[in-house]
């Protein structure tokens, strides 16, 4: 069985789904890896490296995958990635969000695609959980930026130039990357405050030593596997208003909320950000979904009235190194459990794979209801 490693084409990915120290459990599973030359660079990792590892360095990527039976990358691929994979080869990647979407592509050229997205949240697929070790990394990126660009300290400072008091930081979404976010600010010393329409954040919130804000809605938000879902024109209206209150209050505003399969929510509008006191910032992390900011511009960094606005791709990115250790390992993980007796399986029986596999034998398949 040969698996392909390939090197990220999007501008400003630095991660690589696989480092050097993952290849001997594929090998170990009888897997001979080729990785495209260049794969690791951007996140620290050589070609000779991944060639000490036990792989071979192919020259550009079509010579990664030629007879590839499993091709591995992060982002989800363009049309001219799936025009090189083999029909009937298995790819791991994300798939979304993708523009244009991978999926037709895969559909026509016959090949198998499992989306890291679509892993289930059980037990059993914690290890495999791309998308909880990608968000950890976004969190911890996300309250990174938010101290670097503000104008101000973090921590309360009791010096001999007088008392400084700590910065305020509202965190909008409480999921993985919110809760690193807030766990982040809190380490470097600033007073947290956090917002999510699930009631289940709460206790995790506060946890972390943080506030929770809530905007009383009338139904229960959380869905299916703990998701959020969209909220009505009455429940935003509520949320409107609390956020007019909560943000110009905020010297940082490290924003994480998604709905999945669904544009990010806008929850901060042009007139929140205009009541922001000078030198405050958003980092709004939900740009590769367009943004949870209504004046984001999605990979730019702006300033809007008193405030600067940071809106990074792919924010994981920005911590190469550890994010492709984490995303490496949730890979392995889940080929691991597809492997038996020296076979790539891809059984539909499994609750993972069954979960996970958006494209087989030329069929789309849909994601099941509440995932
Ligand atoms: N193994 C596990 O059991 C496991 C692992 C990871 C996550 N989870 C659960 O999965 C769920 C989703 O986590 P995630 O980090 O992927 O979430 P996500 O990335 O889909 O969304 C981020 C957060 O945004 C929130 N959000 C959505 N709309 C909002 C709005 N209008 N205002 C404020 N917040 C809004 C969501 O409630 C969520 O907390 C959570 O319940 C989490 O606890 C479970």
């Amino acid at each position: 069985m040969d698996l392909a490693l390939l090197k990220e084409t999007r501008e400003g990915e630095s991660r690589v789904a696989l480092v050097p120290d993952h290849l001997e459990a594929f090998t170990k599973l009888g897997f001979r890896i080729r990785v495209q030359s260049g794969a690791g660079a951007a996140a620290g990792w050589t070609d000779q490296e991944y060639a000490e590892a036990g792989a071979v360095v192919a020259e550009d990527a079509a010579a990664a995958v030629e007879g590839a039976r499993v091709v591995v990358k992060v982002l989800p691929p363009g049309p001219d990635e799936v025009a090189r994979m083999p029909q009937g080869s298995l790819l791991v990647s994300f798939l979304s969000p993708a523009e244009p979407d991978p999926v037709p592509a895969l559909v026509e050229r016959g090949v198998d695609a499992l989306a890291l997205e679509r892993v289930p949240r059980t037990t059993r697929a914690q290890r495999m959980d791309a998308l909880s070790s990608q968000a950890t990394a976004v969190g911890y990126v996300g309250a990174l930026l938010a101290a670097s660009h503000l104008t101000r300290f973090l921590p309360m400072l009791t010096t001999a130039a007088g008392t400084i008091p700590p910065a305020r930081v509202l965190v909008l979404g409480a999921g993985v990357a919110g809760l690193q976010a807030i766990a982040t600010a809190r380490r470097l010393g600033a007073r947290v405050r956090a917002y999510d329409i699930r009631a289940a954040a709460a206790e995790q919130v506060q946890s972390l030593g943080a506030t929770f804000v809530q905007a009383a809605l009338p139904e229960e938000a959380e869905v299916e596997g703990g998701y959020a879902r969209e909220l009505s024109g009455s429940e935003e209206e509520r949320q409107h208003a609390l956020l007019m209150e909560e943000v110009p209050a905020a010297d940082a505003v490290i924003t994480t909320a998604q709905i999945p399969g669904r544009p990010a929510p806008k929850l901060i509008t042009a007139g929140m950000v205009e009541r922001m006191a000078p030198g405050s910032v958003i980092v709004d992390l939900a740009a590769d979904t367009g943004g949870n900011c209504e004046v984001s511009r999605p990979g730019e960094t702006i300033h809007h009235g008193p405030a600067t606005i940071v809106a990074p791709l792919q924010p994981a990115s920005r911590l190469p190194q550890d994010a492709s250790r984490m995303l490496g390992r949730n890979i392995a993980a889940l080929l691991k459990e597809m492997v038996k007796e020296g076979d790539l399986v891809v059984s539909e029986e499994d609750d993972i794979v069954d979960a996970a596999l958006v494209v087989r034998e030329g069929r789309h398949r849909k994601a099941p209801k509440g995932g």
